[in-house]
C-alpha cells in the first residue's frame, strides 16, 4: 500500500471552482445532516502567527489539514497561509495520500463565499463590492462569476498596489472593476469583506436593505470587519456555530455580550439543506465564515479521486507495513 503525494501544481490541475462549489455545498448538506464529524480546530500560537490542526470525517474520508497564519511572512518572501492536508481511510486509518492544501485553502473559502451568496443573496444582484483586495477576493470573485452575472465590481484596499493588482485581475477574468472609496463600495448588491481587520471598516449606515455580506475576514478572536450595528440589524449565517462565536465577524460583539447565539438565525448547512429559511424579501443578510475542517475534506476527497483516476502525483512507500 503506497501514499500518494500530490504538490501545489498537481492540485491545481485536478479541481476547478466550478467542482469546489459543488463538493463544499454538499459538505455543509452533510455536517447540518449530522453525517460529518468535525472537532474544534487546535491553535499552537506564537509570537508571530500561529498553526492551526483541523480534522474532519466527511462523505468516507477522514483527514487533517495542518495549516499556519503568519501575517508578516510576505515581508520576508514566503506566503502568509500554507497548508499541508493528510487524507485518511478511515476504516483502517490508512494515509492515503498527503497534498499541498494551500491552493485548496483559497479554493473552498471562494467556493463557502459562493455558496452562501447562491443561498443568501438576491436572485437579481448584479454589482458586487469588494473591501480588501488580496488573495480571498480574488477566489470570492472566481467563484461568484461561476453563479451570478457580474455588472460591475468595485473594490477598496489600503493598500493602492493591492487595489491596481485585483483591478487587473478583475479585467483578466473579463470583469468591469471600478476602485471607490469604501463608503462607495459598500453601495452594491453583494459585499465581500477579506481584510485582517482587528475595528470595524464596514459602518452600518453605508449598508442599505437588501444587501448580502460575505464577511470573510474575521477567522479568530479580535478580528472585526463590520460595525456591530449592523450586525444587529441583519439575518446572520454562521459557517459553524462553535467556530464563529469563538472568531467569526460576531466574535467582539458575543465577547462584549451584546449578541448571542439566540441571535444568530441559523448555519450555512442548515440554509442549503433547507431546514432554515435564507433570504426573505429585502433583509440585509450576512454570511458569517471561519473557514471549517468539512470544506478541506471536501476538496481533498475530489482531489484524491481525481488523482486515482488520472495516475497523477507519486506514488511512495510513506508507512513501514511490517
Ligand atoms: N473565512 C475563511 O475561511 C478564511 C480563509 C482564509 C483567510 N481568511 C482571512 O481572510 C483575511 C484575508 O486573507 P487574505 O489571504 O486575502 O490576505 P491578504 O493579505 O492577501 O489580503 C488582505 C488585504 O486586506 C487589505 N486590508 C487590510 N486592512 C484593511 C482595511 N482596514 N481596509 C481595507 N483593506 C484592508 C490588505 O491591504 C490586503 O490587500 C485574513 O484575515 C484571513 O485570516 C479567512
Amino acid at each position: 500500500m503506497e501514499t500518494l503525494i500530490l504538490s501545489a501544481e498537481e492540485v491545481k490541475k485536478l479541481i476547478t471552482m466550478k467542482e469546489a462549489i459543488n463538493a463544499v455545498e454538499n459538505a455543509f448538506t452533510e455536517y447540518a445532516l449530522s453525517k460529518a464529524l468535525m472537532p474544534p480546530k487546535v491553535y499552537l500560537t506564537f509570537e508571530h502567527g500561529d498553526l492551526r490542526a483541523m480534522p474532519a470525517y466527511l462523505m468516507g474520508y477522514a483527514g487533517v489539514k495542518w495549516v499556519n497564519s503568519h501575517p508578516k511572512n510576505p515581508e520576508k518572501g514566503l506566503p502568509s497561509v500554507m497548508a499541508v492536508l493528510i487524507l485518511n481511510n478511515p476504516s483502517n486509518g490508512f494515509p492515503l495520500a498527503v497534498m499541498d492544501a494551500t491552493f485548496l485553502t483559497s479554493l473552498r473559502t471562494g467556493a463557502a463565499g459562493g455558496v452562501a451568496v447562491k443561498h443568501l443573496a438576491r436572485k437579481d444582484s448584479r454589482v458586487f463590492g469588494f473591501i480588501g483586495c488580496g488573495k480571498q477576493a480574488r477566489y470570492q470573485l472566481l467563484a461568484i462569476k461561476e453563479l451570478c452575472k457580474i455588472e460591475l465590481v468595485k473594490a477598496f484596499d489600503v493598500s493602492k498596489r493591492a487595489e491596481e493588482n485585483f483591478k487587473k485581475f478583475c479585467e483578466s477574468k473579463g470583469v468591469n472593476c471600478e476602485l471607490k472609496e469604501a463608503k462607495e463600495v459598500c453601495d452594491c448588491d453583494v459585499l465581500i469583506t477579506t481584510t485582517p481587520a482587528i475595528k470595524p471598516v464596514v459602518r452600518d449606515e453605508w449598508i442599505k436593505e437588501g444587501t448580502h455580506i460575505n464577511a470573510i475576514g474575521a477567522d479568530a478572536p479580535g478580528k472585526q470587519e463590520l460595525e456591530i450595528e449592523l450586525l444587529l440589524r441583519a439575518k446572520i449565517v454562521v459557517d459553524d456555530m462553535h467556530q464563529a462565536l469563538h472568531g467569526g465577524e460576531v466574535n467582539v460583539a458575543v465577547s462584549k455580550g451584546i449578541i448571542s447565539e439566540k441571535d444568530i438565525h441559523a448555519t450555512l448547512g442548515e440554509v442549503v439543506a433547507g431546514l432554515k429559511k435564507g433570504r426573505e424579501g429585502k433583509e440585509i443578510t450576512i454570511f458569517d465564515s471561519t473557514g471549517l475542517a468539512i470544506q478541506d475534506i471536501a476538496v481533498a476527497k475530489l482531489v484524491y479521486e481525481k488523482a486515482v483516476e488520472r495516475n497523477a502525483g507519486k506514488r511512495i512507500r510513506l508507512i513501514d507495513l511490517e
